[in-house]
């Protein structure tokens, strides 16, 4: 039988530590569900003594998922093992991850420690997690700029101590392919008791190499490869996640081992992760990228209708790319639109069905024919919608080469139990810049814009534009995504949900306080 290959999915914790990534706890909980119909074997959900919101994450991720061993991260500290086993100890499977570095530069630089200090740190860290859990993996921080001979004395004793997993993390994405590979290969042949744990790897991917470096990883022993969807994370990210399912998968002689992915869920996993974080996707990326399975050039063309194989390694539906026809127009009814949404891969509420169909009526009058995408984005901004104190009633610009951009807005509002109707205009120096104005002026939130993405969703001239924006209010970024296929309201959707999502923290917050002094 073939040795399998555990994929351990970080995407919620050093994916989410990618500038500007971070969800909420009702994101959180739709990827991890997700992650788990792609059928990763770990997630790890967070940093659970980092915050109070990550402790509430992790918590809530571990007692949802049914299969899939929920992780939390901790240093090689009491405090931060008893946060990790008080969040993850519901989970039907849980892990301790303790991480401590092992290079002399972060021992000397970082810790401030000596080797032989470190050593007795990482083995009292593992003992005590073992008297909770008795799933351990640990972690040697920087491990590819690590003494070999000092990494493999600890690993012997963190194995020793009852660690059942042992990463061996590229943490600055330093090390090259075959370098990393002997590295692997050296643990796997000098560490005595090495058959009793699971070998994995965590590879950045500074110079572009995590991918590489895991897969080299795979072909010397290791087991576990910890990626991200996307290839989010620190810095220039982790391994992707789907890269290196899809290699495996591809190439099943070279590799000559399985996993539990089920790849016909990469790209739904991927767009939500995109959506989410709002981080987009390149889009010459491999395998989730708008361009992997387009083929531009004549000649490849001719090929590829001759005989897909020519310039194919693999097919769009392989990893779960819907094929874009044109199938739904505004006289579409009810069940082809339903079944539509099941046949891309979603299982939505009746409600959500019901509203979702609503706008997709209004959005067939504006759009002759609606492409599987647009029917993907307004999945994805009605998952994300929530309760709405202000809500948009009428948004109206006017700009040209010689006029001043205006905006006149016109929100009801729903907070205190009353609604009130208010109005506003302004100018600016274009028409989404004068809407925003003219919504600030009626909020009064001192709410500040961070980033602003636009980009064409489906094809053609009334594709539909997607906006995702993130804005900061009072030490929080929010983020708001809106699509429509005029770009001021795309805009506008997005801000009026950055705004809402902003409204209803600061209440949740308040309230949490409440009760806590209570
Ligand atoms: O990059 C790294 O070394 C990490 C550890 C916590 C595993 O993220
Ligand atoms: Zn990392």
């Amino acid at each position: 039988m073939k040795d399998k290959i555990l994929f351990f999915d970080t995407t919620l914790r050093d994916g989410e530590q990618s500038p500007g990534a971070s969800m909420n706890l009702k994101e959180k909980l739709l990827v991890a569900s997700q992650l788990e119909v792609l059928g990763v074997d770990v997630i790890e959900a967070g940093f659970p003594i980092s915050s109070p919101g990550d402790f509430e994450a992790v918590h809530e991720i571990a007692k949802k998922l049914k299969k899939t061993t929920v992780a939390g991260l901790a240093r090689a500290d009491k405090k931060d093992i008893d946060a990790v086993w008080g969040a993850v100890k519901c989970a039907k499977k849980p892990r301790i991850h303790i991480f401590l570095s092992t290079s002399d530069l972060h021992i000397e630089k970082k810790l401030n420690k000596t080797r032989s200090q470190v050593l007795e740190m990482a083995v009292k860290a593992v003992k005590y997690a073992k008297t909770l859990c008795k799933d351990i993996e640990f972690s040697a921080e920087d491990a590819g700029r690590s003494d070999m001979d000092y990494l493999c004395k600890v690993v012997e004793a963190a194995i020793d101590a009852g660690a059942t997993t042992i990463n061996i993390p590229d943490t600055v994405g330093y090390t090259m392919p075959l370098e990393f590979g002997q590295k692997i290969a050296q643990v796997m042949k000098t560490v005595p008791n090495i058959s009793k744990a699971v070998i994995s790897v965590h590879c950045h991917n500074d110079l572009g190499l995590a991918v590489a470096n895991s897969l080299a990883a795979i072909e010397n022993g290791a087991r576990q490869i910890e990626c991200t969807v996307n290839g989010i994370g620190e810095r220039a990210g982790n391994a992707a996640l789907e890269e290196i399912a899809m290699a495996i998968n591809i190439r099943p002689h070279y590799y000559n081992v399985s996993h539990n992915i089920n790849t016909k869920e990469i790209y739904k996993t991927s767009k939500l992760v995109s959506g989410l974080t709002g981080i987009n996707v390149q889009v010459n990326k491999a395998i989730v990228g708008a361009n992997a399975f387009a083929h531009e050039s004549g000649v490849h063309q001719d090929g590829v209708l001759k005989d897909r194989s020519t310039y194919e390694i693999m097919r769009p539906q392989d990893v779960g790319v819907p094929e874009s026809s044109l199938v739904l127009g505004k006289h579409s009814g009810r069940h082809a639109f339903f079944n539509r949404i099941k046949s891309l891969g979603y299982k939505l509420p009746e409600k959500n069905m019901q509203e979702l169909f609503e706008r997709f009526k209004v959005l067939a009058d504006k759009k002759k024919v609606i492409f599987d995408d647009d029917i993907m984005a307004l999945i994805e901004e009605n998952v994300e919608s929530q309760k709405e104190i202000y809500h948009l009633d009428y948004q109206s610009a006017s700009s040209g080469t010689a006029t001043i951009p205006t905006a006149t807005v016109r929100v009801s509002s729903a907070k205190d139990g009353k609604t009130q109707i208010l109005q506003e205009a302004a100018c600016g120096t274009g028409p989404v810049d004068a809407t925003f104005r003219a919504i600030d002026k009626i909020t009064k939130m001192d709410i500040k814009l961070t980033s602003f993405n636009l980009k064409a969703v489906s094809s053609g001239v009334d594709a539909l534009g997607e906006v995702t924006l993130k804005a900061e209010y009072a030490g929080s970024i929010f983020m708001g995504r809106g699509t429509s296929t005029d770009i001021v309201e795309a805009s506008v959707k997005a801000y009026m949900q950055a705004i809402n999502k902003a409204i209803s923290f600061e209440q949740k917050t308040l309230e949490n306080k409440r009760s806590a002094k209570q």
